[in-house]
Parts: C-alpha cells; sequence; structure tokens
C-alpha cells in the first residue's frame, strides 16, 4: 500500500537547536491521525514540515524527506503555491481575512483560477460553507465582516476557506484551543465528516479530542516519535511506558 503521506528521516534544525529527530511516519489516504505530547516536543514544527510553511521561518532547516503522493515536497522547483492549496493548514487561532464573510471563501479559488464564472464562483462558496457546517448561519451575511463571527463560526469559516481550493490533505494545530465545548463540538462533528474525503492530521493537546475524533495517533516526546499505532492501541494498551505515563497524566 502507498501512503498519502509519508515522512522519511526527518530532523529539523532552529539554527544550531535540533528540534525533530529522525521522523518516520506514514499516513494512509483518508481518515484522521492525531499528535499528542507535551508541549514544546515539536508537534507544530512537524505540521509544518507538511506544508513547507516551516520555509517562511528563518534559521529553519529541515533534513529528509516528506513524500506525498509518492512525490517528495522539498524537490527544486516545486510549486509552493500549489503544494499549500493541496496541503491546507487551519491554525490555533481563527484568523480570518479583514474581509466579507464571501471574499474570506472566495479568496483562494480567485487566486488559484478555480471558476470561470461569478455563478460558479457563488456555488465554491454555497458549498465550501455546508460542508464546512457554516451555511445556514451566515447565508443571509454573506456580505458582513467575517469579524464579526463568534470564534467558532470563525473557525469553521477558516476551515471553509481551506476547503474551498479543494486540498487533499488538512492540517489543524489546535484547532479547538480557542473554542467553548459547544463550537468545539461542532469542529469535531466537522473533522468526522471531512474524514471520508480529505486526509487530516490534527495537534491536540486534548486527549478526549484525540481518542474521540481519530483512527490513528503518533506520540510526541522531546522531538522524536515515541509510539505510533491505532488510537484504541495508543488510549487503551500502548507499548510504551512514556505513553502510558501521557496518556495517564503522570507525565513529568
Ligand atoms: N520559530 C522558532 N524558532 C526557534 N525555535 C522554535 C521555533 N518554533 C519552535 N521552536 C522550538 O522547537 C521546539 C518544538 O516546538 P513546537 O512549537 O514544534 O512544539 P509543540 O509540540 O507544537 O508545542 P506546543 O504544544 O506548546 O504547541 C521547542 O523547543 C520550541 O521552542
Ligand atoms: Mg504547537
Amino acid at each position: 500500500m502507498t501512503s498519502k503521506i509519508s515522512a522519511q528521516n526527518v530532523n529539523l534544525f532552529y539554527g544550531q537547536k535540533q528540534a525533530l529527530f529522525d521522523i518516520n511516519l506514514d499516513f494512509e489516504k483518508g481518515g484522521v491521525t492525531a499528535l499528542i505530547g507535551p508541549s514544546g516536543c515539536g508537534k507544530s514544527s512537524f505540521l509544518r514540515c507538511i506544508n513547507r510553511m516551516n520555509d517562511t521561518i528563518l534559521n529553519c532547516r529541515v533534513e529528509g524527506k516528506i513524500k506525498i503522493d509518492n512525490e517528495d515536497i522539498y524537490r527544486s522547483g516545486l510549486d509552493l503555491v500549489l503544494l499549500r492549496a493541496t496541503v491546507g493548514m487551519v491554525f490555533q487561532k481563527p484568523n480570518p481575512f479583514l474581509k466579507s464573510i464571501y471574499e474570506n471563501v472566495a479568496y483562494g479559488p480567485r487566486i488559484h483560477g478555480l471558476f470561470s464564472s461569478k455563478k460558479e464562483l457563488d456555488e465554491i462558496v454555497e458549498c465550501s460553507l455546508i460542508k464546512a457546517g457554516l451555511w445556514n448561519e451566515v447565508k443571509d451575511r454573506l456580505n458582513d465582516q467575517a469579524t464579526g463571527l463568534s470564534g467558532g463560526q470563525q473557525q469553521r469559516l477558516c476551515i471553509a476557506r481551506t476547503i474551498a481550493v479543494k486540498p487533499e490533505v488538512i492540517l489543524m494545530d489546535e484547532p479547538c484551543s480557542a473554542l467553548d465545548p459547544i463550537a468545539t463540538a461542532k469542529i469535531e462533528e466537522l473533522i468526522d465528516e471531512l474524514k471520508d474525503n480529505f486526509t487530516i492530521i490534527i495537534v491536540t493537546h486534548s486527549m478526549q479530542q484525540a481518542a474521540r475524533v481519530s483512527n490513528k495517533t503518533a506520540f510526541f516526546n522531546m522531538g522524536r516519535v515515541v509510539e505510533y499505532d491505532t488510537t484504541g492501541k495508543i488510549f487503551t494498551n500502548p507499548n510504551n511506558q512514556q505513553t502510558q505515563d501521557y496518556i495517564t497524566g503522570r507525565f513529568g
């Protein structure tokens, strides 16, 4: 079986400081993988390797290979704009553009020229908002500023914005950490609906969330992958003592 994403011997450095050590992880197509582990263990750094967001960080150097559909995304000449459309990212804090709700979702399709008429663009916007579970709440106020939405709505808008450019992979870095339990539950439902059509990798500090939403879980510690297995196995019967200590809250 070929993996959707394959990380091979990935090492990552910020200047002299090494933050990731020899990461080897394969992600199957579809489904949800959770990345868990203590603060500073390298979860976000690893996530950023998968759409080359680390390129934007001065002094950051990545070694090793990351392949998506068996193609090395670090090869020279790779189209970064296209890569970041294929591998979308949702951040901890909702970060809508200072534009209308409609324009937030239309932005990506405009940049990538994904439509040939206004009607087609309208359809992409509507379809993305429906998939993000936000359409009913915003359909009568599409021209309002996105910043007028609640935090949870803004986060679903950011997911709609990501979906609008038809990504294959969605990276989520603690997407619910700024949200209340009800908004969190909505995002989790959404992840569940999206997982058939997208390969999702989510960083979370909530064990409950990892257990609820993911099929597989990778436990990171101090820049290394300690254990990677099905979520059921990691949370009920992990092989490694460090994993056991972390999931039972006895860590550190
Ligand atoms: N831009 C940066 N410049 C220098 N060092 C960095 C940078 N970003 C992260 N680091 C360092 O790399 C290591 C891993 O950080 P990273 O943010 O990937 O961890 P994390 O697991 O996402 O933590 P958290 O759970 O707190 O978000 C840490 O030691 C951190 O200080
Ligand atoms: Mg992080």
